[in-house]
């Protein structure tokens, strides 16, 4: 079991970082160095788009010494509208001029070229990231990185190894799986780990909702085509990795997390029941995953984005002697000695950008790279096997899979970009 052996080294480090961030929450003062003033971090921001404004804000929240310094993106409209979502709390500290604010797709180059740059922001949409990754790395910066890490299992290769050229430069690698810093998971996780509902049987991963539409616009409001479908990104799956990788990887994480290992197998299917049409780009609407882990325990993964389906978000674990249930919003269990409820605090984000900026203030930076390249990875084969019909196994996506789904043509918003055909059984081979 020498997967299960690293992830549980990998955890340790984790858990050392949570226990940090969770200590610091509890004192609840901004960070401070105790004999003089610490170091303003300066922040490089690509992607300036609504969960970019999130996460500037729940940053500049929890350590009042950093600075927005410079934005990436392709579009205005989005720079300004994401400022707006910074709001006015935060105006003083939005360094940005017009000298840093870049537009194109090579524009993160020239964030990445400041040297004042300490830490960047990858919140664009998830088929950029492997590159941008490795790139803000290489040019030697700390990196906050939205999830997904990839779409593909080439772009899983590549995020790992820029996660160990991270580790070998002491940069930090914070990710966007709040989840793993929100209270409630931490609580319920140790203690299904402590065997309070007995021994571990079966694992189920909920995203059962309505965000169908979620950044989507018609294709008549811009000419482009590309334009188009890198505005709607969620309905393509060249950018998205489809829901499955953009969405459920949040609570295909958690089930990792809670067994301690990641899948050998999955069989899945899926399909599109409401997104009829070009209209809505080639990604399903709707997975059912049926995962095999070691020890002949069963994941089950169920994903869909349908307007008017009732909402199922969460995380359940069944016992030999209980279950629990966690999410965003509760935490419970049911074991021998009764019910335990989580009445605390559940916020992750605060802890999150605490530890992250309190590492690298120590020199001792947060690296979760690999938590997000097995949890990405664990969508991508999902969504290899509903696409293909046919069972996906770990180790052969992860080390053998050439499936890349970097577009041939070159990424130009003047000429026609054609968008690929839905797959299905019937046209996906396993690559
Ligand atoms: N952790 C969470 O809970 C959470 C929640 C929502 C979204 N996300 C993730 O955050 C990321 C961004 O999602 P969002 O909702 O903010 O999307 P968004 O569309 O609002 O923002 C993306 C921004 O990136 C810009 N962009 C696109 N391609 C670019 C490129 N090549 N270079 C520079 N800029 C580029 C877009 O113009 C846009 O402004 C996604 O990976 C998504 O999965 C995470």
């Amino acid at each position: 079991m020498k997967r299960r052996k690293e992830l549980n080294l990998s955890r340790r480090a984790f858990t050392k970082s949570a226990a940090l961030a969770a200590g610091t929450a509890m004192v609840g003062t901004p960070l401070r160095a105790a004999t003089s003033k610490p170091k303003t971090l300066k922040i490089g921001w690509i992607g300036a788009g609504d969960r970019g404004a999130a996460d500037i804000r729940f940053c500049l929240d929890a350590d009042d010494n950093i600075e927005v310094v410079a934005i990436a993106d392709l579009f205005p409209d989005q720079v300004k509208v994401a400022l707006d979502k910074v709001g006015k709390k935060f105006q003083d500290r939005i360094k940005v001029t017009k000298d840093t604010t870049f537009f194109g797709f090579d524009a993160y180059k020239k964030v990445l070229e400041m040297p004042e740059v300490d830490i960047v922001f990858l919140t664009t949409p998830p088929f950029f990231r492997p590159v941008q990754f490795r790139a803000a790395i290489e040019a030697g910066k700390h990196c906050f990185v939205e999830k997904p890490g990839a779409v593909d299992p080439v772009g899983v290769r590549s995020i790992l190894e820029t996660t160990e050229m991270a580790r070998k430069k002491n940069l930090s690698v914070v990710v966007g799986m709040q989840q793993r810093w929100m209270p409630q998971y931490q609580e319920i996780v140790k203690r299904v780990q402590d065997g309070e509902i007995g021994e571990i049987r079966h694992v189920g991963a909920y995203w059962i909702g309505t965000m169908m539409t979620w950044h989507w616009q018609p294709r008549e409001s811009v000419k482009s085509d590309l334009e188009w479908q890198i505005r709607c990104w969620p309905q393509l799956t060249w950018l998205s990795g489809d829901c499955c990788v953009e969405q459920l990887v949040h609570n295909l994480d958690v089930s990792n997390w809670v067994l301690g290992t990641t899948p050998l197998q999955v069989v899945a299917v899926g399909g599109r029941l409401a997104r009829v049409g070009d209209q809505y780009g080639t990604v399903y609407d709707h997975f059912a995953f049926d995962f095999d882990y070691p020890g002949g325990l069963k994941g089950l993964g169920i994903n869909a984005q349908i307007e008017k389906v009732t909402n199922k978000v969460c995380n359940t674990i069944t016992g030999s002697k209980g279950e629990a249930s966690v999410s965003r919003g509760h935490g419970f269990l049911i074991g021998p000695k009764g019910r335990y409820e989580y009445k605390g605090s559940m916020d992750g984000d605060g802890p999150m950008h605490q530890a992250m900026c309190e590492g690298i203030r120590k020199g001792e930076p947060v690296n979760q790279g690999q938590i997000l390249c097995e949890a990405t990875l664990t969508g991508i084969i999902g969504r290899m096997s509903a696409y293909s019909g046919k069972p996906v196994g770990w180790e052969w996506a992860l080390k053998q899979s050439k499936l890349d789904l970097t577009p041939k043509q070159e990424l130009s918003f003047d000429k026609p970009f054609p968008m690929p055909p839905v797959q299905m059984p019937s046209n996906t081979e396993l690559i």
